[in-house]
């Protein structure tokens, strides 16, 4: 189980691994637009800070550019970037070829299907975007339960990256849905340890020791 930062922002990066208890930091286009460096150098800064894996998209638009781009980031930190390919067949194999030498994840999985690809296609996460997933098909937790049947029937050992996740219940879910890793923002992170009652426990505690 871990517990992943969704930012490329490093004030934000450095905040969240100063925790203790973050595994690592996922990007995507849309986050790493909003900071103003170079893509290479915001995962090679990243990496630096990180304890763990550091997940970065490939956007280039065709096939061959998409393995060239891989292949350059992943030798940022070859310890440390895995891939992020978003689900579609033509990926698949591309991922297929990457994945023998470059840890791969399968992102923007909508499917139970999506998801057997990616186990085939050598994946070593697949990722859901659990609160769009509620808001485009009803029921994002479902859909993590149901790629966890197809990743354990699959014999693999892909785990889930659950993204998309807007709240510390959506958290919870996912992961009782069978979700091995979470990927917050960095408010929704910082809440997770925090609950209204266990404050009023603690004033109370502070009350009796007055
Ligand atoms: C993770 O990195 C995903 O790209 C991200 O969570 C997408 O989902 P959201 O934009 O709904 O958060």
């Amino acid at each position: 189980m871990g517990l992943f930062l969704d930012s490329a922002k490093i004030e934000e990066v450095r905040k969240a691994v100063e925790l203790g208890f973050v595994s690592g930091v996922t990007t995507n286009p849309t986050i790493m637009a909003k900071v103003k460096d170079a893509p290479k150098g915001v995962i090679e800064s990243i990496c630096r800070l990180s304890p763990g894996p550091v997940f970065y998209q490939v956007t280039a638009k065709t096939t061959e550019e998409r393995e060239r781009e891989g292949r350059e980031f992943s030798d940022i930190c070859r310890e440390k970037v895995v891939l992020k390919i978003p689900a579609t067949t033509e990926n698949f194999a591309l991922m297929a070829k990457l994945s023998r030498d470059i840890p791969c994840a399968a992102t923007a999985v909508y499917s139970g299907a999506q998801t057997l690809v990616a186990c085939e296609a050598g994946a070593r996460f697949v990722i859901p975007y659990v609160n769009r997933a509620t808001r485009l098909l009803g029921d994002g937790c479902k859909l993590v339960a149901e790629m966890a049947k197809v990743v354990e029937l699959s014999g693999t050992s892909v785990e889930i990256l659950a993204a998309s996740i807007k709240s510390a219940e959506e958290a919870t879910q996912a992961v009782l849905a069978g979700a091995h890793h979470l990927t917050l923002p960095l408010d929704i992170l910082l809440s997770l340890g925090n609950h209204p009652l266990s404050d009023a426990a603690i004033e109370e505690f502070g009350r009796a020791g007055q």
